[in-house]
């Protein structure tokens, strides 16, 4: 790789089209690599951002057995739905495509062959875990067992999602068959393996050659290394996925996580095809090429190790310079999970913050968990918005376009002497921009996001510190100076931001009349060498305010989403609590013993010191009695005044808290813990028997 190189290849992770992507996928992957590719566009650097679907794999086809669809239905279904929160949230890809195209099938196949012929792989048949319900091998994710690392119980069959560790289905404790439950059976079959045990030396060398990877990926790299790396099938016993081009491969298809990362190559082959580019420059060019991969850090080792050890076997293409994964988003405090529905879905955000698409991408960039899990919280949402896109950014900006039209007629005033005050502002939005790029350059996304905002409150406190609108009634030529310069960081500001926030970065070039920015560079479009130049914004522009960039957040907005989480959590308790047991089989006459009544309130109250019980007084049609219940927490005394109920009369009578209590009120306890009275459906004489 050189130092400097022209070329970058920005891959970000081809996520399964099984399902909707939410706040944790853009968090962890496709934020950071559109923030990085775009700061590299702006420095005038040739990128090829490449990203799309893996549409192959057990998780494709579980998905279809549970929707009860096609795997080419459900591929068909969340691509769609994918690209276009991608779209929507503009992450700018140069290509966003899918492994079910031609291109990428042949592709795989070319490279497995090429691997084939110079004897790369180990053919082994051994004994694998089969359904004999289903009549099928249970690879991967068809199989769910014990971790025999962390014990969690619903490790998969080639990887635990828990500790990370990667296995394959024959370590685990207990297996079952996620196709039928049913116990699987041992029986023989030939795969292809990648021997990883006599590759790592030289992948060992690879990793280490690059010691500026960030801490977390490093770490995952080397424990791997550590633990000594283990030959691994590169095919796999199923009938979707890349056909396996071998004679004697009959229903084999390329294990999902050969033909995946091979994804990057063919759809960079589909993009240069439609831009009249070659694609073997952003691939075969070792010198000039440098490779990026934008993932989270369950794809660590598949990115680290084992996809550079298909290239080095291969040997034609390049190897990843940088792989800066980040670990997981949580959501308010829990691990965001699909099958729990416990996420911020893109395509929902959509609907319900229309236009929003900025506030979402600065507030998880600010939290990305870049070195450790971090947590997305409604209410931090909320303060970004309020504070820092509104009452910094937003406020600076506003407060100069509207100063600059009401002095000026919107006109860019000339400066005159500079002050001090002046020149150090002028000398600090010049070292700004630098430190953003360093940042950028270095993978600290919320380190540059931090710089970005610091412009703003340079801005701020620029406008604060100088005071036009007091100045403008005792020294006029004086404001002249204060808005020139508050225009000028108001346009270093447009550029900064632009990597961040691209939609609010096209509105303020709007604002700013980027058209007569005589400074914006060969491309016609703002550069990154533009921001911080003095004069960037010429005197004599016409800036214009176009409604507010940001709008403050209500706190009932936020509200309902952490209520609509809340509903979430109860639907999940609701779905996961058990009905309970049946009790031990009873004859009619331990039935017949039992004495069940209707009786009426006729006084209710609540017991002191007692949180659970209320005291209440019934009429039995006899006579009167008293019968504690313990219903406080769900019933108000006054409410249950007049209700009939249903009670066991014949109870031997039981003191608590000094009280007789003569008798048990029935109730129901719902799932969620909550009672409700057994009433008889129409009203019924007190003392009525219940058989
Ligand atoms: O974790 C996933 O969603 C995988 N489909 C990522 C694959 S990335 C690359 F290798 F294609
Ligand atoms: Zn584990």
């Amino acid at each position: 790789m050189s130092k400097n190189p022209k070329r970058y290849t920005v891959t970000a992770a081809l996520i399964y089209a099984n399902g909707p992507i939410h706040i944790g996928h853009l968090a962890g992957c496709y934020l950071p690599a559109d923030v990085y590719v775009r700061y590299l566009r702006m420095k005038g650097k040739d990128v090829a951002f490449i990203s799309g679907t893996d549409e192959h794999g057990v998780p494709i086809t579980i998905k279809a057995k549970k929707e009860g669809i096609t795997p080419q239905e459900v591929v068909d279904k969340y691509y769609k739905i994918i690209k276009d929160s991608f779209e929507q949230f503009g992450i700018s890809f140069d290509i966003y495509s899918r492994t079910s195209n031609q291109v990428h099938h042949e592709t795989s196949q070319e490279f497995f062959t090429t691997m084939f012929d110079k004897g790369y792989f180990d053919e082994v048949v051994t004994e694998q875990y089969f359904d004999e319900t289903a009549q099928q091998f249970l690879a991967d994710r068809y199989i769910i067992g014990e971790c025999p690392v962390c014990h969690n119980p619903g490790a998969y069959g080639d990887q635990c999602e828990k500790c990370g560790s990667a296995l394959s289905p024959t370590e685990l404790i207990n297996p079952q068959s996620t196709i039928s439950g049913a116990k699987p059976v041992m029986k023989e079959t030939k795969n292809w393996y990648l021997p990883l045990d006599r590759m790592q030396p030289q992948i060992e060398e690879y990793v280490n050659s690059h010691k500026e990877w960030k801490t977390n990926v490093m770490g995952q790299c080397q424990s791997w290394l550590k633990q000594g790396l283990q030959p691994r099938a590169m095919t796999r016993d199923l009938d979707w996925g890349v056909k396996v081009p071998l004679e004697d491969a009959e229903g084999k298809v390329l294990y999902v996580w050969f033909d995946a990362p091979i994804g990057y190559i063919s759809m960079t082959k589909e993009w240069a095809a439609q831009v009249g580019k070659n694609w073997e420059d952003y691939w075969r060019d070792k010198e000039n090429t440098n490779l990026v991969h934008f993932i989270g850090k369950d794809n660590i080792v598949f990115h680290c190790i084992i996809f550079p050890a298909m290239l080095m076997a291969e040997g034609s293409f390049v190897l990843a310079d940088n792989v800066p994964a980040n670990e997981f988003m949580n959501l308010e405090n829990d691990k965001i999970s699909t099958s729990r529905n416990w996420a911020v879905w893109l395509h929902e955000y959509l609907e319900e913050f229309p236009g929003k698409q900025d506030v979402l991408r600065f507030a998880l960039m600010a939290n990305a968990p870049e070195t450790k899990d971090n947590d997305f919280t409604w209410k931090d949402f909320q303060t970004k918005n309020n504070s820092e896109l509104v009452g910094i950014f937003g406020n600076f900006i506003n407060r100069t376009l509207v100063l600059t039209e009401k002095y000026y007629e919107g006109i860019v005033p000339e400066a005159g002497e500079l002050q001090e005050i002046d020149k150090n502002a002028i000398a600090a939005l010049a070292q700004l921009p630098c430190d953003i790029s360093d940042s950028l350059k270095n993978f600290k996304f919320r380190e540059a996001l931090a710089g970005m905002i610091e412009v703003a409150r340079l801005g701020n406190k620029y406008l604060a510190d100088t005071e036009p609108w007091k100045a403008i009634k005792t020294d006029e030529e004086r404001v002249k100076t204060i808005m020139y310069v508050a225009a000028q960081i108001s346009a270093t500001l447009a550029i900064v931001c632009e990597p961040f926030l691209p939609f609010t970065a096209e509105k303020l070039y709007k604002q700013l009349n980027l058209k007569e920015w005589k400074l914006a560079g060969d491309t016609g479009k703002p550069e990154w060498r533009d921001a911080g130049k003095p004069g960037l914004l010429p005197v004599g522009t016409k800036i214009q305010a176009d409604g507010l960039l940001f709008e403050k957040i209500e706190d009932a907005t936020v509200e309902a989403q952490v209520q609509k989480l809340l509903d979430t959590k109860k639907m999940n308790e609701l779905e996961s609590k058990k009905v309970p047991e049946l009790k031990p089989e009873i004859q009619f006459d331990d039935f017949a013993k039992l004495d069940i009544r209707v009786g009426t309130i006729l006084e209710a109250e609540a017991m002191p010191k007692s949180k659970k019980l209320l005291k209440f007084l019934i009429d039995d049609g006899m006579e009167k009695r008293t019968i504690l219940s313990g219903i406080a927490e769900h019933y108000k005394p006054e409410e249950m005044l007049g209700k009939q109920v249903t009670f066991v009369a014949n109870l031997a009578p039981r003191k608590m808290m000094g009280i007789e209590s003569q008798g048990m009120i029935l109730m129901a306890e719902d799932a969620d813990g909550s009672l409700a009275l057994l009433q008889p459906n129409k009203q019924v004489w007190s003392g009525a028997g219940v058989s």
